[in-house]
């Protein structure tokens, strides 16, 4: 009998979709639900002894054979400072701390430049981490490609990164989002999209290693396969952290009590740069944007020092110099899927007023294990005794994405509630990433990815107008809103 039942409501569903699609064809502005849903490959964890994990070839491939060479690998940049003209680089050797130097300079093979840094180890359950350095390489120019060489002799291994352009209000500039990676074969298939984008910085909105689903030392191995695997793109261009709840790994069974520990031994934050007291809450200004990053899962009520910290830094933002106001953080607030539904109420209560009255331009979200964009809407109106229950379009309030889609282990959430919620424009369970592409203070072009059997195909794509100086501009130059075309239905906001 519920066997019955449950088909009744998968024809009815499926029924629902075909008409909610083919509806939303002819009009642009009801929510669409896509039908695609493609799994690919089965999520599983990618086994240790793939390629994909391997012991980085070069120099260093010798230490198999020779007792004094270590390894050095798992390396991955993130911006150093408030502007973009630093970078921190990290790397772990395993089983001597070796060098903390790192060698640099804008030509290749000559480095002009030292800088020392940090080193730090932990234990997790009986795994121990090996020695994690953590280098700030700061006073650099602007724009120009720099290499670097960590460690020394046979084990040195050599990179490189670019510097962003100064900031500025009309810079150009490409930055990629992606969410809940994990290392399966579809985190694999996401991460080779990406580097195909010509994106130049991840805008990374948590769940990283999914090592949490691991227990006892296994914990531990997950995030240095993790780091191996990405070190591919994070090696090369600076990632920008910020923590889901899989980085918490609160795990009393086996006595690891105290949240983000992995997290945060493995990925510093410029935090400091922005007066922030935690690396798990910090903002950074590249290219012509702001990118305020908030964590879902540390204090965030009103008194606590992120709410504190967030406030003062919004008064910071200067829109004559960086026009692009970003917000990451893990728990989307207008989600309309089965999955973690209302988990970001807590966070809007704080803090929608805010995003609304700073004109937040979008606020990018991890999570839910799908892609979903909303239409420029708020619910700053309901209190518990107003009554006012639904969100409205407000023009002044972000665009909310969630791309949670990277893949990772545990698999899509294809269960979307029905019918498709008027705050959501467009929503598909698949994997993907995406790419927003700033061209100038006004427009910027955004595209959400999917991944097609293998190949990277554009979904959602649009023109994103700028919130504070599209709309003055537009509004005097009596420009009407228009919708473009891109695959047929690329609105623009
Ligand atoms: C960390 O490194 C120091 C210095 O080499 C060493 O004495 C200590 O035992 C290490 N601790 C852990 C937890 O590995
Ligand atoms: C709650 O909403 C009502 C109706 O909009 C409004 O009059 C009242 O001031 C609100 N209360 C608070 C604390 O925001
Ligand atoms: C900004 O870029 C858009 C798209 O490339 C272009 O149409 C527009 O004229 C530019 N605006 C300014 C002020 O340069
Ligand atoms: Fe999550």
């Amino acid at each position: 009998m519920p066997g019955v039942g449950k088909m009744q409501s998968l024809l009815f569903q499926l029924i629902l979709m075909s008409f909610v699609f083919l509806n939303s064809v002819n009009n642009v502005n009801a929510g669409i639900t896509s039908t695609f849903i493609r799994k690919e490959w089965p999520s599983v964890d990618i086994p240790l002894d793939n390629e994909v994990f391997a012991v980085p070839t070069g120099p260093n491939a010798f230490s198999f054979y020779c007792l004094h060479i270590f390894l050095l690998d798992k390396v991955h940049i993130t911006q150093g400072n408030y502007d973009g003209n630093a970078v921190i680089i990290s790397w772990v050797t395993a089983d001597e701390p070796g060098s903390g130097k790192v060698q640099y300079g804008t030509s290749e093979k000559k480095y002009e430049f030292t800088a020392e840094g940090k080193m730090t180890n932990y234990t997790f359950c009986n795994y121990n981490s090996g020695y994690i350095h953590h280098v700030l390489v700061d006073g650099l120019e602007y724009d120009p490609k720099y290499y670097y060489k960590i460690g020394s002799g046979d084990s040195a291994r050599e990179f490189w990164f670019q510097t962003p352009p100064m900031i500025g209000p009309d810079v150009s500039y490409k930055f990629g989002i992606i969410g809940d990676l994990g290392q399966t074969y579809n985190s694999l298939s996401t991460l080779e999209h990406y580097m195909q984008s010509g994106a130049q910085t991840v805008l990374f909105v948590g769940d990283l290693a999914y090592a949490n689903r691991y227990q006892y030392n296994d914990v531990g191995i997950r995030w240095d396969s993790w780091g191996r695997f990405v070190e591919r793109s994070t090696a090369y261009q600076p990632w920008i952290w910020s923590a889901g709840n899989h980085e918490i790994e609160y795990m009393p069974y086996m006595n690891e009590v105290i949240p983000f520990k992995s997290y945060l031994h493995r990925y510093p934050t410029p935090h400091l740069a922005c007066k922030s007291s935690s690396p798990m809450w910090y903002a950074i200004r590249r290219a012509s944007a702001h990118i305020i990053v908030l964590s879902s899962y540390s204090p965030f009520v009103k008194y606590t020092p992120q709410w504190i910290w967030f406030s003062e830094e919004l008064k910071r933002v200067d829109r004559e110099k960086t026009p692009w106001l970003i917000v990451l953080m893990h728990v989307p607030l207008y989600n309309s899927n089965e999955a973690h539904f209302m988990e970001g109420e807590s966070v809007r209560a704080v803090f929608e007023e805010w995003f609304i009255h700073c004109k937040v331009d979008v606020i990018f979200a991890g999570h839910v294990h799908a892609y979903e964009r909303s239409n420029r809407i708020s619910n700053v109106r309901y209190n518990v005794s107003s009554g006012e229950r639904y969100p409205v379009p407000d023009k002044s309030a972000p665009i909310y994405i969630i791309v949670g889609d990277g893949g990772n282990q545990e698999g899509l959430a294809e269960r979307f509630r029905d019918p498709q919620p008027e705050y959501s424009a467009f929503r598909e369970a698949s994997y993907g990433h995406s790419t927003l592409e700033i061209r100038n203070r006004t427009h910027a072009f955004y595209q959400w990815n999917r991944n097609d059997d293998g190949k990277k195909v554009a979904i959602d794509s649009f023109v994103l107008h700028n919130q504070f100086w599209s709309n003055n501009l537009r509004r005097r130059k009596l420009k009407k809103h228009h919708w473009r075309s891109v695959l047929g239905r690329t609105a623009s906001f």
